[in-house]
């Protein structure tokens, strides 16, 4: 197995500001800081769990919540970016794949854990490290990602192929 490095570029994001949401915890975080370290400006923004966390509480098929909620943001991706693109905002989302962070990937219905945990337990690639997903959020954030816009891209490491 390939051990993942991170490898920093100075001065990537100089001149760039960059605003992370859910930047205290995970991905976020590791977006957040990669962004930092490689000169750009962070504008971090977060807010408590506790919310989210009745919200699991309060709905026992949170997994058809989820699934809801993540193909909303494809959709609002998507239609931000048709309508911000011209004003030289671009406007990308990252799926990831398992990542060691401080979410917690329980089953909260016993249908979910029938019908996905055998899947899960088959398929499921190694483990990423939350930096390795913010490498690939840092690339479509640098200049280097000034052609895309618009796109959903798996950081997996080929999950969604299987
Ligand atoms: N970790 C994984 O294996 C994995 C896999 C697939 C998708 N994801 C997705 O990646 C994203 C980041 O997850 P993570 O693993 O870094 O989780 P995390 O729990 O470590 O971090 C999420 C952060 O977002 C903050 N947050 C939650 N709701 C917010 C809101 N409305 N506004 C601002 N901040 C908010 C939380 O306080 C927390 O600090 C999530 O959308 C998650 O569903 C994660």
């Amino acid at each position: 197995m390939v051990v993942w490095q991170e490898n920093i570029t100075p001065g990537r994001f100089e001149g760039q500001a960059v605003i992370v949401t859910g930047a205290a915890s995970g991905i976020g975080r590791a977006s957040a800081v990669r962004v930092a370290r490689e000169g750009g400006r962070v504008i971090a923004t977060d807010m408590s769990g506790e919310g989210l966390d009745k919200l699991v509480a309060d709905y026992a098929e949170l997994g058809f919540v989820y699934t809801v909620s993540k193909h909303a943001l494809i959709g609002l991706t998507r239609s931000s970016a048709v309508m911000y693109g011209r004003r030289g905002i671009r406007v990308n989302a990252v799926a990831p794949g398992g990542t060691r962070t401080n979410i917690h990937a329980e089953f909260k219905s016993q249908l979910g854990a029938e019908v996905l945990g055998p899947l899960l337990q088959a398929n499921v690639p190694p483990i990423a490290e939350a930096g390795e997903v913010a490498a690939g959020i840092t690339f479509l954030l640098s200049r280097d990602g000034s052609n895309i816009n618009g796109v959903v891209l798996p950081s997996d490491n080929g999950w969604n192929a299987v």
